[in-house]
């Protein structure tokens, strides 16, 4: 639509230094070479690259919409080209999300994750670009209804004129592919009944219902789902517009002073804290963990990106930082033991299948 900008995330792990923890600083090159070109040939208005743990995170701005091919076309391109960097080093997992040679003209259903929205830039459209590494889908559930729903968390909902009416949720099923919305406040004991589990449903965008606009939209890919085998997880990224008609940047903030419990640690198959981080922090070590979310903030300027603002690069986040610790550690007292691990269901990564069978001659049937 004419007088929109679109802002698009596209992310994907093509290999890590070393094993799981981080990326080499040659991916970053090189998808920062192949998108200037992109900028220079006038398909971008402009682009911020960076990683988060091994994901590499291709931050667009354009006038083409989403699920546009020429943009979805130019992350494949970066993506196989930055792959094949991470083959000669011979990085971990290189190509890892990319599960298909055959670009059919959208990433989606391909590996990479995408959060995508376009809208009409306002007077100043602050924007905060959350990306996480060692989870999944979902993880952005809780401090999605924190942000746009709970008013401990967001003094607006209560005091702003402009968001006093509430936010609506639409709600994925990522299992069987079906959505459904629900308005909050009205409706937010049926919200919680279904975004409280978040490996099943997840929250995919966010509207104002004062003005009708997009406020967030967040990348439901499954890997495994795609897949059909555990290939690397989904780690998530999500869009969140600021200011105004949505929550203030430290509203949209705030939900994340709380590290909360999300799945993909350690082989895709562990509950850990969520811990939010600075850039040159987003480096899980630990147990190849715990799970790290990094905040980048942007103010848009005719679609260009003024920024990055690193913003959980504050010492106010020390203490869930803390805390994302000490969970840490509690959690990885249990070992094999569920809760930290995955319920068997979920394991992504699992030998369960093969286990089952080794041993499936000597079970006996209980005689009661
Ligand atoms: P490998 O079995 O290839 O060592 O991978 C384990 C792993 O890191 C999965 O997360
Ligand atoms: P990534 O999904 O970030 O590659 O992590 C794999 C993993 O499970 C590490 O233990
Ligand atoms: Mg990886
Ligand atoms: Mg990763």
């Amino acid at each position: 639509m004419t007088g929109e900008i679109t802002l698009s995330v596209i992310k994907a792990d093509i290999g890590g230094l070393v094993g799981h923890s981080q990326i080499h600083p040659a991916l970053l090159e090189k998808a920062r070479d192949v998108l200037t070109a992109a900028r220079d040939e006038g398909l971008l208005i402009d682009f911020h690259v960076t990683a988060v743990g091994d994901d590499l995170q291709l931050i667009m701005t354009h006038t083409q919409g989403e699920d546009n091919a020429d943009i979805h076309g130019l992350a494949w391109r970066t993506f196989e080209a930055a792959t094949q960097v991470a083959q000669e080093l011979k990085l971990y997992g290189a190509g890892q999300d990319l599960l298909s040679d055959a670009f059919s003209g959208n990433v989606k259903g391909m590996g990479p994750g995408v959060a995508e929205m376009a809208f009409v830039e306002r007077a100043s459209e602050p924007v905060i670009i959350f990306m996480a590494d060692k989870t999944s889908a979902g993880a952005w559930n809780l401090p999605l209804y924190r942000m746009f729903a709970d008013p401990f968390n967001t003094a607006g909902l209560v005091i702003s004129p402009k968001l006093h009416q509430g936010f609506r949720f639409e709600v994925h099923d990522v299992i069987e592919h079906k959505r459904i919305y629900f308005d909050a406040p009205e409706e937010i004991y049926d919200l919680l009944m279904f975004i409280g589990a978040p490996e099943r449903f997840a929250v995919k965008r966010v509207f104002s219902r004062t003005t009708g606009e997009i406020a967030a939209v967040s990348s439901t890919e499954k890997l495994s789902l795609i897949a059909g085998h555990y290939v690397g997880k989904d780690d998530p990224v999500l869009i969140v517009r600021a200011q105004s008609q949505f929550p203030a940047v430290g509203e949209a903030l705030e939900p994340f002073a709380f590290p909360h419990i999300v799945e993909g640690w350690m082989r895709g198959s562990h509950f850990g804290p969520l811990m939010p981080v600075s850039v040159a922090d987003a480096r899980p070590t630990r147990f190849d963990g715990p799970p790290r979310v990094v905040a980048l903030g942007f103010q848009l300027a005719g679609g260009k990106l003024i920024g990055p603002a690193d913003l959980f690069a504050d010492p106010a986040f020390d203490e869930a930082r803390r805390q994302a610790n000490i969970v840490a550690d509690y959690l990885r007292r249990h070992g094999p033991f569920e809760p930290h691990r995955l319920p068997l269901e979920e394991m992504e990564y699992t030998t369960m299948p093969d286990v089952m069978k080794r041993v499936q001659d000597r079970w006996e049937p209980l005689e009661e």
